[in-house]
């Protein structure tokens, strides 16, 4: 099958195109689904690179390797075991931690665990982009922020990915809600009801209220000044895996990292809320699968303004 390689962890010119890379197969309770399109992820850029912890996992074998941790397209094939879904079904969700990804080929074999059916009217685009991104903000607001009402929410990176779901996730809890970003996000936050801070030129220690949650998508340069902000008893969820939460327990604030894995019923109502309209993805760009090696390279610099996803049926 056609996919998209590195032989060894580096920078971007690493990708191969291949169009002989074995086709995945169905193993007890997987799925192998025909990838219409794949999201892309910062994790994607820390794996090829080989600075994520999860790289360090990875063994000379495990190489070529094939990148990607999300995508959306058809049912191929049914391994033993799996009851849920059929060859012919639009399905979409993310590879588990454990697994080594493979999204940015042609077929990739997951467990059906972490698959969703893809809800009518939203096309394989959006919904490539949506598992990781979405998960993530779902388990930092809800699981580890514990967002109501009463809360006043500051989101660093708003206009990101997992940001602007951060935003959209917080508003629906009922909290208030700033957010920083680049004042070309600024008109899309205001949108899903969020006060934009405009990082490139405003403090938000002096432009917003003391949080009583903040949400860093950034960590670089806003986690010491997110701590001197934070109101007493604040709860302070730091996004980069390998963000350093010691300074913050040492404070004594309560400071976490999401840590995430598939979960259907999640995917499931994500998916709903993207078909409704209750919730919006931005996509910033798609490229075809060849120019995987450019959309790592939108994506490491750090300002794309929403999703960034792969054609892979197409391209
Ligand atoms: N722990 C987990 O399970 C998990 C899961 C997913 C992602 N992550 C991590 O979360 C982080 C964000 O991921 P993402 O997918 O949201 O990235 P992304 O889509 O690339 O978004 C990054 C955003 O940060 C904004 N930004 C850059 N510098 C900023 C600053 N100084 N202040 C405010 N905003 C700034 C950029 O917007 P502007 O154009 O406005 O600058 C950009 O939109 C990454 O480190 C990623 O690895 C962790």
């Amino acid at each position: 099958m056609r996919a998209a390689v590195i032989h060894r962890f580096g920078g971007p010119e690493e990708f191969e195109i291949v169009d002989d890379f074995p086709n995945p197969t169905a193993g007890e309770g997987e799925v192998v689904v025909q990838v219409a399109d794949a999201g892309v992820n910062p994790l994607d850029h820390k794996i090829r690179d080989g600075s994520s912890g999860m790289a360090a996992q990875l063994r000379d074998e495990d190489f070529p390797l094939v990148l990607g941790r999300e995508c959306a397209g058809t049912v191929h094939e049914v391994g033993p075991g799996v009851s849920e879904f059929a060859p012919g079904d639009r399905v979409f969700g993310m590879a588990p931690l454990d697994h080594k990804g493979h999204c940015y080929a042609e077929y990739v074999s997951l467990p059906q665990s972490a698959l969703a059916h893809s809800p009518d009217g939203v096309d394989d685009v959006a919904l490539a982009g949506l598992s990781l991104v979405g998960l993530t903000a779902w388990v930092a607001v809800q699981d580890l922020a514990h967002v109501g009402p009463e809360d006043v929410v500051l989101v660093h990176g708003g206009g990101g990915g997992v940001g602007f779901m951060a935003v959209q996730l917080a508003r629906e809890a009922g909290a208030t809600v700033y957010a920083t970003a680049s004042a070309r996000n600024a008109e899309r936050l205001r949108q899903v009801g969020a006060t934009p801070v405009d990082y490139t030129s405003e403090d938000f220690t002096q432009v917003t209220p003391r949080p009583s949650v903040i949400i860093d998508c950034v960590y670089l340069g806003t986690y010491e000044p997110s701590m001197d902000h934070l109101a007493e008893g604040g709860r302070l969820v730091l996004l980069p895996s390998l963000a350093d939460i010691g300074p913050a327990k040492e404070r004594g604030i309560d400071v976490s990292i999401p840590r995430i894995a598939p979960d259907r019923e999640r995917l499931d109502a994500l998916g709903a809320a993207l078909a409704d309209g209750r919730l919006t993805l931005t996509i910033a760009e798609v490229l075809p699968l060849a120019e995987v090696a450019e959309a790592h390279r939108i994506v490491e610099a750090g300002h794309t303004p929403g999703k960034i996803v792969l054609d892979v049926a197409g391209g």
